[in-house]
């Protein structure tokens, strides 16, 4: 296949198969609102074959980074709506990746009122930034109990079903980079000894549950998940992550989801992308430090269905054209990838002719 050809996934049409993957940019306002420069930028990368959005938090307790926004309240469902309105405008689709950070947070950069929980009150080794006390300790999470465990993935269900009601196309379930649903799966940071803990099939229900509560709004077919087995980010840590993930991936693909996006990690224990293709074969998007010449090959060679690229669309909003054309593209400034305001942001421009 073509890496500019269409692509059915589930229920969701792409007109191409070049994805933009999922980023924060910290350009929400202190709300957890959206901002109107967000909609600009969204809309200027819609020729993508597929926007997943930067991480949305279901609920306060979801945020952890400064200026992240969240989709649990009508002012949040408005703005987003202004966003899947403009990229559906140019002809794009958008999925809202939901992200609940769980311990990976501060409460300099969450809501008055707002808690850091996690599966098990062990506390993330690292820093996070904030605006008022620049790099900070990572909280002391504490542990979920037992009931409110439905609490949470209620969140997971109301946030899907905020996303439709904002226009999205679909939601993707945030399942890496040590975020919540990722220290359930992992030993070092699931220590419960309940039903949500211990064995494989304990520390994959929250994930799975989550799955079938998002799958419960508008079907499975608009769903979809972000894995990337052994990622160490975030001070995560599984001791048997090839055991986790073939549970995990073997039960999320009886829910027949839209798609899988993985996260290939040469330097882990797993394949990750071997062990995609083995559940999920005919929906599976692959991301990582793909070059367009790369991800043509893996796409043409069936291995993968699509591609998704995050740095590359950061500067080069017209990423397919580009590429379309063979046209150079544009490096991206470091300094401003979580600062406030357009410059770094929108302005990068299209290619001049
Ligand atoms: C600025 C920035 C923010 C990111 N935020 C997220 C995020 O919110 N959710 C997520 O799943 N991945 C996030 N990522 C990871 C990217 O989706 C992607 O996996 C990574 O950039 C590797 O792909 P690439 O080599 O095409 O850039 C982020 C990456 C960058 C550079």
């Amino acid at each position: 296949m073509d890496i500019f050809s269409p692509l059915t996934l589930g229920a969701l049409t792409l007109r191409n198969r070049i994805i933009m993957a999922p980023m924060t940019r910290s350009r929400a306002d202190a709300d957890a609102v959206p901002t109107d420069i967000m909609v600009d930028y969204y809309r200027q990368r819609a020729s993508a074959g597929l926007i997943i959005s930067e991480g949305i938090a279901p609920s306060a307790d979801g945020l952890g980074y400064c200026r992240t926004p969240g989709i649990y309240n009508p002012r949040q469902i408005e703005a987003w709506s202004r966003i899947t309105s403009a990229v559906h405008a140019e002809g794009g689709s958008m999925v809202a990746q939901i992200m609940h950070v769980g311990r990976v947070a501060n409460a300099l950069n969450k809501p008055a009122g707002s808690e850091t929980v996690a599966p098990s009150a062990v506390r993330a080794r690292g820093e996070i930034y904030t605006d008022q006390g620049g790099m900070q300790a990572f909280d002391q999470p504490r542990a979920l109990q037992l009931e409110e465990i439905p609490v949470v993935l209620e969140q997971y269900r109301s946030a899907t079903e905020n996303a439709f009601a904002a226009g999205f196309d679909g939601v993707e379930l945030h399942c890496t980079s040590g975020y919540l649903p990722a220290q359930f799966l992992s030993t070092g940071s699931n220590k419960r000894d309940d039903e949500y803990g211990g064995d494989v099939v304990g520390r994959t229900r929250f994930a799975l549950e989550a799955l079938a509560a998002m799958a419960s709004v508008a079907g499975a077919e608009r769903v979809g998940m972000r894995i990337c087995p052994d990622n160490p980010f975030n001070d995560l840590q599984d001791d048997d992550p090839q055991e986790t993930f073939d549970y995990l991936l073997q039960r999320a693909a009886e829910l027949d989801l839209a798609y899988l996006h993985v996260i290939r990690y040469p330097r882990g224990r797993v394949d990750n992308l071997a062990l995609g293709q083995r559940y999920f074969g005919d929906r599976l998007i692959a991301n990582e430090s793909y070059s367009f010449t790369e991800a043509g090959e893996v796409i043409a060679s069936g291995q993968v269905c699509a591609v998704s690229f995050g740095r590359h669309f950061i500067a080069n909003p017209d990423l397919v054209e580009r590429w379309r054309q063979h046209r150079p593209l544009a490096d991206f400034n470091l300094e401003t990838l979580y600062t406030r305001g357009a410059e770094g942001y929108t302005s990068y421009p299209a290619h001049a002719d």
